[in-house]
């Protein structure tokens, strides 16, 4: 070790008091709690598997399921304007009839072309860049999370389906490798929220079990719509670790294992959460 730096449990330490610091004593006794209980790595049993929507109150679970009030098909109806678009070489619709359905619920996929995991982000870029000819719509802009809720819409209600055989084997892996990984001055995992203490109240908010299946989905928090990676990054900060990018190749490693994980869910995107 090099002269000055820290030896881990000194730093562990340093942590916990940095934690102590800027936490509540009320959500610090929940974090103590969180703690406590580190299972090993075991996968979620499906029998026990609960959507989000399972934790919410009845009327924000109306409120997804209204099919006038949803805030989310605001942004469905913005991605079917952009699939029937043709200011490109060609509209997504004119190569893409009606065929989408239960297309999203495959996905991220590995493509034996590209040598590469994607997600339907990555997709439909691919498609904009290679089959239209246009730029690639930023990750989180308006445009890319609009003709996601359009595609992923035609698979609402489907449960997801995903491949995690061959080469898309290694990027599970390290998905579900990352969501067993203690990270950030919290020192906490994935797993220790989502699969050993879902239903507790941690700052105001009922832990669920952190499935993917609303995404993208319109959170009140953040009197928006967004992607499932955005939420990859509130958590990863709530740990005060440092996120990655939304649509790094490290986040749609993680959305693999969880699609796998919510397998027995219904799709519900778009989603409507607290
Ligand atoms: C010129 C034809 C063409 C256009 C335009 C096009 N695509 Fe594609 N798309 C394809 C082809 C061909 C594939 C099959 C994969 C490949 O070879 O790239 C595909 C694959 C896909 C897939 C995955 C389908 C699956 O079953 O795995 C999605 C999703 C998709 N496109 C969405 C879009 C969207 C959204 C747009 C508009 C932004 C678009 N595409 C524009 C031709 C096109
Ligand atoms: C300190 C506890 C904690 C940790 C650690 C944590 N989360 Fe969360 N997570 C939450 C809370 C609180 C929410 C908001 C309430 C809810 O939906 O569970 C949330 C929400 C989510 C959701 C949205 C669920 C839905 O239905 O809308 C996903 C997905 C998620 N987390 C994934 C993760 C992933 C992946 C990690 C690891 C990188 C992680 N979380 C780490 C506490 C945590």
């Amino acid at each position: 070790m090099s002269r000055g730096a820290m030896n881990p449990s000194a730093l562990m330490r340093f942590a916990r008091l940095v934690a102590l610091v800027l936490c509540t004593s009320a959500s610090m006794s929940a974090i103590a709690q969180i703690e406590k209980e580190f299972s090993d790595k075991a996968d979620l049993a499906p029998d026990i598997v609960r959507s989000g929507s399972y934790f919410l109150t009845e009327s924000t679970r109306q409120l997804q399921n209204d099919s006038f009030a949803n805030p989310g098909l605001l942004w469905v109806d913005r991605g079917k304007a952009l699939f029937e678009d043709d200011t490109g070489a060609a509209s997504c619709r004119s190569c893409h009839e009606n065929e989408l359905t239960g297309v999203f619920a495959r996905f991220p996929a590995y493509d034996a072309k590209l040598k590469k995991l994607l997600n339907i982000e990555g997709r439909i870029n691919q498609c904009r860049t290679q089959r239209q000819a246009l730029p690639p719509l930023a990750y989180e802009s308006n445009a890319l999370l609009s003709l996601t809720a359009y595609v992923a819409s035609q698979s609402r209600d489907t449960p997801f389906n995903v491949s995690v055989k061959d080469k898309a084997k290694e990027h599970f892996d390290r998905g579900r490798e990352y969501f067993f990984t203690r990270r950030g001055q919290l020192n906490l995992a994935c797993t220790q929220c989502h699969d050993d203490n879902w239903g507790r109240m941690l700052r105001g908010d009922r832990i669920s079990q952190g499935h993917s299946n609303a995404y993208p989905g319109y959170r009140l928090e953040w009197q928006s719509f967004g992607s499932l990676h955005r939420r990859f990054v509130d958590c990863d900060t709530g740990v005060r670790a440092n996120p990655f990018e939304p649509g790094s190749p490290t986040y749609v490693e993680l959305e693999l294992y969880l699609a796998w994980r919510s397998a027995t869910l219904p799709i519900e995107s778009p989603g409507v959460r607290r």
